[in-house]
């Protein structure tokens, strides 16, 4: 069975739940584990000294919870995807891990086989979040008062641990960034079929 698991990371708004559900759609077998759907419970979420809940860390994500799931999919892919064909036509199950914290996460980061990380500007990141819904809400001064520090010092961090991250301009068009990944994915996936061939 050949799999492949890509990652599509990036900053808060950056646009990777739209890429991710859009490559989702044009590539054939393949399934979304989205790291949101992992916050753990907002009341045992800390404060900090100024009342801003930590979410933007990996310890208000159930990371074991996330990591079972995408080794069950690593175990049966097949189970995972909504319209099963018979197994035996699917050449490359495809998993897209999508989140702001994938690559800092270690055991997660180490199963992925393309990373991509999309980036936008400071205003543009705030302008995004703040037409934005969240549960809970971001109260008053949120974005300056942890989302932006925490995407810095979560971002310096994956940049000193990991190599091989290809980062995208997140201002380009949904079409743009959409065009440039599934190309680079479906190349990834001839790889995977050309070498299973050989063997
Ligand atoms: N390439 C893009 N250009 C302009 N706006 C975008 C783009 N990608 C996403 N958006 C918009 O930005 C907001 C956040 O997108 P989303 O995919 O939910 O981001 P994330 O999952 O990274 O938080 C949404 O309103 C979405 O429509
Ligand atoms: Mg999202």
């Amino acid at each position: 069975m050949r799999t492949l698991i890509v990652g599509v990371g990036g900053m808060t708004n950056g646009g990777k739940t739209t890429l991710s559900q859009s490559l989702n759609q044009q590539i054939p077998h393949s399934c979304i584990i989205a790291q949101d759907m992992y916050f753990k419970d907002d009341s045992v979420v800390p404060v900090d000294s100024n009342g801003f809940k930590q979410y933007d860390m990996l310890s208000a994500l159930h990371m074991d919870k996330m990591m079972s799931h995408v080794n069950l999919w690593r175990k049966y892919p097949e189970a995972f995807l909504k319209d099963r064909s018979p197994t035996h036509t699917v050449e490359v199950y495809v998993l897209i891990v999508e989140g702001f914290l994938i690559f800092n996460y270690g055991p997660l980061n180490e199963l992925l086989e393309r990373r991509y990380f999309i980036e936008i500007p400071y205003d543009v990141c705030r302008t995004r979040r703040s037409l934005r819904v969240y549960t809970p809400p971001d109260p008053p001064g949120y974005f300056d008062g942890h989302v932006w520090p925490m995407h810095l010092k979560n971002r310096k961090e994956m940049e000193s641990a990991v190599s091989g991250i290809v980062f995208l301009d997140g201002l380009q068009s949904k079409e743009e960034l959409l065009a440039v990944v599934y190309k680079d994915v479906i190349k990834k996936i001839q790889e995977i079929k050309e070498k299973n061939v050989k063997e």
